[in-house]
């Protein structure tokens, strides 16, 4: 412990890799480097994260339509937060903290719709707004004002039809910094699609930054030489430009992938329906499209149906990863749309093993002293400006 600063002391592992982090923003990673793999598996840096990432960025939770009416709650723990995404009585979004005011039990577990959050431990009662309703047996306690004893409530703000959250409450607005990736996916309108399905993969052995980095299309040539790459070459993808707080990478489709829609519109083998979303451009239709906010953002609009992911670091080397799918304003879900999710969700489950395989062993990898900083092909832009951005946040 530095007595002066109050702070752990560094590792000189630890150290070393922040100086490795200097480098990289000091070059603009020009040398196309990765992080050093020290990052991906230390405990000290996965703490730092904690600080530097976590608290002051925005961390996607979910779509306002999983608590669609009031009463409609979702729990859902980020990092060392356990919060709860709730409707309320006026039929507000917030987002709470679910530790109790009292003794911190968690006042409310799961999801479902209530009236108020009753604490399991010794029963005081929450409104949905966070306000504290009854407090048994407080009375006589002094200085006890229940008015300023509510739960705690987090910041969020919605983009694209995703509730982001911040927990320390002073980022940058997420749309003032996501501005210049609109006019590039404006089309898709991702804020009216509707969710139908969602999958909890549960918890996965490996780094949050192992994620992250698996999002290039490079490994279509090899992990995915079986599903991707029939129809899209990962050497033919390209990254547009941008302000470093995300990537939006592109994957071209191979002509012979190419099919006509329902509307007679050219379009990319669709995954679920030739019933496209109307209005999408050109590039939109025969090119894979992701899109990664740092730090836990990644989504794949496909013109007929789209995925994303969900992901929360455990720790250093371990994630909880949820995968939900969103389809156009204008498909009906029922048992005929649910039928052919099961469908679409074999393919997903082929992919997502592979995807397994890979991360896993990369998880394995960095464990070794083999193991020194990767450097990049031409593919791997999303990697360069990731391991850019971790680097800008761990060392300002
Ligand atoms: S901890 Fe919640 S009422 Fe005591
Ligand atoms: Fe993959």
């Amino acid at each position: 412990m530095n007595i002066m600063s109050g702070m752990p002391e560094q590792s000189d592992a630890t150290a070393r890799t922040l100086e490795a982090m200097k480098h990289i923003v000091e070059t603009g990673n020009s040398e196309w480097r990765s992080l050093p793999p020290h990052a991906y598996r230390s405990q000290e840096i996965f703490d730092l994260e904690k600080e530097k990432i976590f608290r002051p960025g925005w961390i996607l939770l979910g779509r306002p339509d999983m608590v669609p009416n009031a009463g409609d709650f979702v729990s859902i723990d980020v990092i060392d937060e356990p919060l709860v995404m709730v409707r309320d009585k006026a039929g507000k979004l917030r987002v709470l903290s679910r530790v109790c005011r009292h003794r911190w039990a968690p006042v409310c577990d799961g999801a479902g719709n209530t009236s108020s959050f009753v604490c399991p431990y010794h029963a005081w009662a929450f409104n949905l707004d966070g306000s504290l309703r009854n407090a048994p047996g407080m009375e006589d306690t002094p200085n006890f004002k229940p008015e300023e004893m509510g739960l705690f409530e987090v910041r969020h703000e919605i983009w694209q039809g995703f509730v982001f959250i911040n927990l320390d409450g002073k980022a940058q607005s997420l749309t003032e910094r996501m501005a210049p990736i609109v006019d590039e996916i404006k089309e898709f309108r991702l804020s009216e699609w509707k969710l139908v399905r969602s999958r909890d993969y549960g918890e996965c052995p490996w780094d949050w930054k192992v994620f992250m980095d698996n999002g290039e299309c490079y490994h279509h040539i090899g992990a995915h030489k079986d599903t991707f790459e029939i129809d899209f070459p990962g050497l033919e993808s390209w990254d547009s430009p941008n302000n470093g707080n995300y990537v939006l990478t592109w994957c071209r489709s191979r002509p012979t992938s190419v099919v006509k829609s329902t509307a007679g519109e050219d379009v990319v083998s669709p995954l679920f329906s030739s019933d496209i979303m109307p209005g999408l451009t050109e590039t939109q239709r025969l090119n894979l499209c992701l899109i990664y906010v740092f730090p836990n953002y990644f989504i794949n609009p496909w013109p007929d149906i789209t995925y994303y992911v969900r992901m929360f670091p455990l720790g250093p080397g371990r994630i909880r990863m949820i995968l939900d799918y969103l389809v156009p304003p204008h498909m009906e879900d029922g048992p005929e749309l649910q039928k052919k999710l099961d469908e679409l969700e074999v393919f997903v489950n082929k992919f997502n093993d592979e995807d397994t395989a890979v991360c896993t062993f990369v998880q394995r990898g960095v464990q070794s002293t083999k193991a020194i900083p990767a450097p990049l092909s031409r593919c791997e832009g999303l990697n360069r400006d990731f391991a850019l951005w971790v680097s800008r946040q761990m060392t300002a």
